[in-house]
């Protein structure tokens, strides 16, 4: 569930109070948590709470009043690797099946790309009712899967079915439709990917960097991670953070740490992707002490880093793969072929700080992916997630030509 994107929409039942557990339990699992209320669910459930525990601000107006900011609910169902909604009140339920959309929640519903998930919450007859059985007949036809209402004590004083299933239920629920989603394409595959800048040391205080996120490498462990593969991630100094089963993740600081541990990995590797953006140059001397500021002038000598890729690319066997990165400013199909000779490479990822929205630090890449045979295969812009996808689908299929 790391790093997921959940939509958890909140409609206005007793039941609501138990969205706090639920929240918690996707915290606590790593996912990225927003939700969206209908204005009667507050009445059972402070925003605050919501706010707090899922650390993000809730929505729950078309627009905000006092800020005149609106809510972008295309936005919002853009974003959601799943929707998921707990509780699910007769009336939302009946709503939705209608396609009305007379409030934020229900305008984000319709916009949704992904898969919905709900989780019935009413009084035993209102669950019983044959318009409410119609109405969630109507809704697992189009494709929403329902988490069936549970039988016990309800909040009328009444036993019947209608109580929301526990928490636990529904994450375990909202969890295995991520675990079944990914079929295992990669598994037995070991790859290895290099991502993040490399800092080269010029005093014990200072270094050399460049502002690559390694958000790229990040997404295509993950990519691949989903899709069964075991990963040795070697990462430069990033602020992403990243754990699975089958993941060993490597942390350097420069190129030289980062060559040194690529040495050690590359032979058991069965694909290796070079998303690391790797300082060329790096200052010729180590200095112990910090550098004292005196002349006006300072002069750094900077020697030659070993290039980590064509290292890998000379010891390459034939049942590797190995895939680069080229990051151009000009001439860009050009430069990225020279570097797929040079280098040994299958095939070479090409992006252009001409394109906007291209490049390092941004969440957005644009791709063109160029093979030994000259053979180009361009991409719109997309997010860094769909571009590790596009990669990844792209490689699986060169595997399968290969054998
Ligand atoms: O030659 P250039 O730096 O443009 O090549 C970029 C590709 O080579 C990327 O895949 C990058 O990760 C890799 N590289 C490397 N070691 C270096 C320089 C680049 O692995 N020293």
């Amino acid at each position: 569930m790391r790093n997921k994107r959940i939509l958890l929409g909140i409609s206005g039942g007793i039941a609501a109070y138990k969205v706090a557990f639920l929240i918690r339990l996707f915290k606590k699992a790593g996912a990225e948590v927003k939700c969206i209320m209908t204005p009667a669910s507050s009445d059972f459930i402070s925003p605050l709470v919501v706010s707090t525990l899922s650390e993000n601000p809730v929505a729950i107006e078309f627009w905000n009043k006092s800020t005149g900011e609106w809510t972008n609910h295309v936005d919002l169902a853009l974003w959601a690797d799943v929707f998921v909604l707990a509780p699910a009140t007769a009336n939302t339920i009946s709503k939705m099946a209608q396609g009305q959309c007379d409030n934020l929640l229900l305008a984000t519903f319709l916009s949704l790309k992904t898969q919905s998930i709900i989780a019935p919450a009413m009084d035993l007859d209102m669950y019983a009712h044959s318009t409410t059985k119609r109405n969630l007949e109507q809704l697992k036809a189009d494709g929403v899967s329902i988490i069936p209402a549970e039988e016990g004590p309800l909040a009328s004083g009444l036993i019947g079915t209608g109580r929301m299933a526990e928490p636990e239920i529904i994450f375990d629920f909202t969890m295995s439709f991520f675990e079944s989603k990914e079929p295992k394409v990669l598994q037995g595959k070991r790859v290895l990917i290099t991502a993040g800048p490399t800092y080269e040391s010029i005093d014990p205080v200072r270094f050399i960097g460049n502002h690559s996120s390694g958000k790229m490498g990040y997404e295509i462990a993950e990519n691949v991670l989903r899709k069964g593969a075991e990963v040795v991630l070697i990462s430069g100094p990033t602020k992403l953070h990243l754990s699975h089963p089958n993941l060993k993740l490597i942390s350097v600081f420069s190129a030289e740490e980062m060559l040194q541990s690529v040495q050690e990995e590359w032979n058991a590797a069965h694909i290796g992707i070079f998303a690391a953006a790797v300082a060329d140059y790096r200052p010729m001397e180590k200095v112990d002490q910090k550098i004292k500021k005196s002349d006006d002038a300072l002069t750094l000598q900077l020697v030659k880093n070993p290039d980590i890729l064509h290292w890998a690319g000379t010891q390459k066997e034939k049942h590797q793969t190995l895939i680069g990165f080229a990051l151009e400013t000009n001439d860009a199909m050009a430069h990225a072929a020279q570097k797929l000779q040079k280098k040994n490479l299958d095939f070479i990822v090409v992006n252009t700080l001409e394109d906007e929205g291209a490049g390092f630090s941004t969440d957005t890449n644009k791709i063109t992916l160029l093979d030994r045979n000259n053979k180009t295969q361009v991409f719109e812009l997309k997010t860094k997630r769909e571009v590790a996808n596009d990669i990844i689908e792209y490689l699986i299929t060169f595997i399968e030509q290969k054998s």
